[in-house]
């Protein structure tokens, strides 16, 4: 492990049994409270926009936000949000997707992606990739090209990363730690 890496996975709780019984939830709390490893993850995901050349930062509701954000900030590019559904007021696209037991849908504001962006999505965890999968066709229908999917962490158990591999289309997915 890298220090960068074991700084960001010491600030991440295990909570067992959280939301149902079964899943190890991964509670990132700890790491927003430290402003030294929330910088720590804000600066890698920086970085990753700049290698990608990215243009413009797509975060995911709700925790793809709280790590997204700061990033396009840092990065110098614009913050675009995919919110779950019902939540922007202007015209929108919207991508349903399946999950364990029923589906959810999200959206983007039409006129924030365009022909023009180049669009890296950050996320916190990427689990089955289901949300993952519906924002990169989102970005995809909007005709802006994906430069990536940058999360801090992969359960590879999921295998989120194979599901994934139509959708990225080439593009890269950066872990930053897998588990
Ligand atoms: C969690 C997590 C990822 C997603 C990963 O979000 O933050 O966005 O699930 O799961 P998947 O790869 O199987 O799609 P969740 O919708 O639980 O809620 P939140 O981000 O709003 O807290
Ligand atoms: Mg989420």
């Amino acid at each position: 492990l890298t220090d960068i890496r074991a700084l960001l996975l010491s600030r991440i709780r295990d909570v067992a049994d959280y939301p149902e019984p079964g899943v190890m939830f991964k509670d990132i709390t700890p790491l927003l409270a430290d402003p030294s490893a929330f910088t720590a993850l804000t600066d890698a995901l920086a970085e990753i926009v700049e290698r990608t050349g990215a243009t413009k930062v797509v975060g995911l509701e709700a925790r793809g936000f709280i790590l997204g954000a700061p990033v396009a900030v840092r990065a110098g590019v614009g913050f675009i949000p995919v919110r779950k559904a019902g939540k922007l007021p202007g015209a929108t696209l919207s991508q349903a997707y399946d999950l364990e037991y029923g589906s959810a849908e999200i959206e983007v504001h039409a006129e924030d992606l365009t022909e023009v962006d180049r669009v890296l999505v950050v996320d916190d965890v990427l689990a089955t990739g289901g949300t993952a999968e519906a924002s990169l066709e989102l970005i995809r229908r909007a005709g802006a090209e994906v430069a990536g999917l940058a999360v801090l962490m992969e359960l590879a158990f999921l295998n989120g990363r194979t599901r994934l591999e139509p959708a990225l289309a080439g593009a890269p997915l950066e872990a930053l730690l897998t588990v």
